[in-house]
């Protein structure tokens, strides 16, 4: 290992323009819910929903120029790309290189992965891994989701369908100059197979037999994300603030002097309960699923981006990122930013 230090070098995110508000959902596809119910169990006002035509790596594309503007850095520099989704356009190749290929970035290694909610973290571990090797100096992160075209938009799917949206967050990861005090300082993973099935689509699968989409599919809705969303709730709000106090631990660091959270945005009551077991105030706990609602591995970039322009993350804040979702996964990335 080189003693190189990583740092995030810039941040971006893209929503598709359609807006679909909570009486969108009731009017538009005449799902049994209501403004009431889902702003009162999870704070989501509205979410984005893709147009015909537009697929997961278009909306990379668009949130990746972003995240290179903002990191001074061409498209030419990029040596690598880390794509996470659970929305990919196509079982096979990763989204990734559809995302290469539109981006217009030939040659570079794209790599998927499926970590769900936790994916951006995941791969801001390896790229902090990588740069710091020495071996890779822009590494071009990507979550990105396209939810609308995978959820059960009915009263039956109800439960899921109102709480995700369509958008892509990227950040560039790449070295820190000599005496550049931002730094990845940590990034601290998990995950619980045993829960598995609390938060999955179960097809298509080559667990099925003889052929991966059974022909049942639709009517045992196993084509749609099913959510023990008790079970979620619960570990969530107990693992959040339990990795962000491993990461804190690691660097003899204390809560007070965390700048700013960034978390995943599963759902506002989630992240005030996260909140309040962790002590921190509302002003230092930046939420955005009120408007986005959850973009799974897009979420925390989008965070990045939005607190930056609103003048909330600022340079040499202390900054903790925790996640947690569908594995059951989790972690959280302590960053000088
Ligand atoms: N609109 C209206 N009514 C609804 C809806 C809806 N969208 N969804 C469920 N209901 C009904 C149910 O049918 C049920 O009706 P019943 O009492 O007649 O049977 C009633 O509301 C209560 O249902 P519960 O599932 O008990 O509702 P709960 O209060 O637990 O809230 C929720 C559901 C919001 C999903 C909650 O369990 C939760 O927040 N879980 C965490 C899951 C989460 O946030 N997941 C995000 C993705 S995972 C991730 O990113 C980590």
């Amino acid at each position: 290992m080189s003693n190189v230090r990583s740092k995030i070098m810039g941040v971006g995110y893209y929503v598709p323009p359609r807006v679909v508000t909570n009486d969108d959902l009731v009017k538009l596809y005449g799902i049994d819910t209501s403004d009431e119910w889902i702003q009162q169990r999870t704070g989501i006002q509205q979410r984005h929903y893709v147009d015909p035509g537009v697929t997961n790596a278009d909306l990379a594309v668009e949130a990746s120029k972003k995240a290179l503007d903002a990191a001074g850095v061409k498209k030419e520099e990029i040596d690598f790309i880390l794509y996470a989704t659970l929305s990919p356009d196509h079982e096979f190749p990763g989204t990734s290189c559809f995302f290469q290929a539109k981006f217009g970035i030939p040659g570079v290694p794209a790599m998927d992965i499926r970590n769900q909610c936790t994916g951006f973290l995941y791969l801001l571990s390896m790229a902090n891994a990588l740069v710091r090797t020495g071996q890779y100096k822009r590494i071009l992160v990507i979550g990105s989701e396209v939810h609308s075209r995978g959820l059960d938009l009915s009263t039956q799917g109800r439960d899921v369908a109102v709480l995700f949206g369509d958008a892509a967050g990227a950040a560039v990861v790449g070295p820190c100059a000599p005496g550049d005090q931002s730094e990845i300082l940590s990034v601290h993973l998990h995950a619980d197979g045993e829960h598995a099935k609390d938060l999955w689509l179960e097809a298509p699968g080559c667990a099925f037999h003889p052929f991966r989409l059974p022909k049942d599919a639709l009517e045992t809705r196993s084509i749609y994300p099913q959510m023990n969303g008790k079970t979620v709730f619960l570990n969530a709000v107990r693992r959040m603030p339990e990795v962000v106090l491993e990461a804190l631990k690691h660097h003899n660091l204390k809560m007070s002097e965390v700048d700013l959270v960034v978390p995943h945005q599963a759902n506002l009551r989630i992240n005030e309960a996260v909140a309040k077991f962790l002590s921190v105030p509302e002003e230092k706990f930046f939420n955005t699923i009120q408007r986005f609602g959850n973009t799974t591995a897009a979420t925390i970039p989008i965070g990045l981006s939005e607190a930056a322009a609103q003048g909330k993350l600022k340079k040499g804040m202390l900054v903790a990122m925790p996640a947690f979702g569908s594995g059951f996964t989790w972690g959280a990335a302590l960053v000088r930013w």
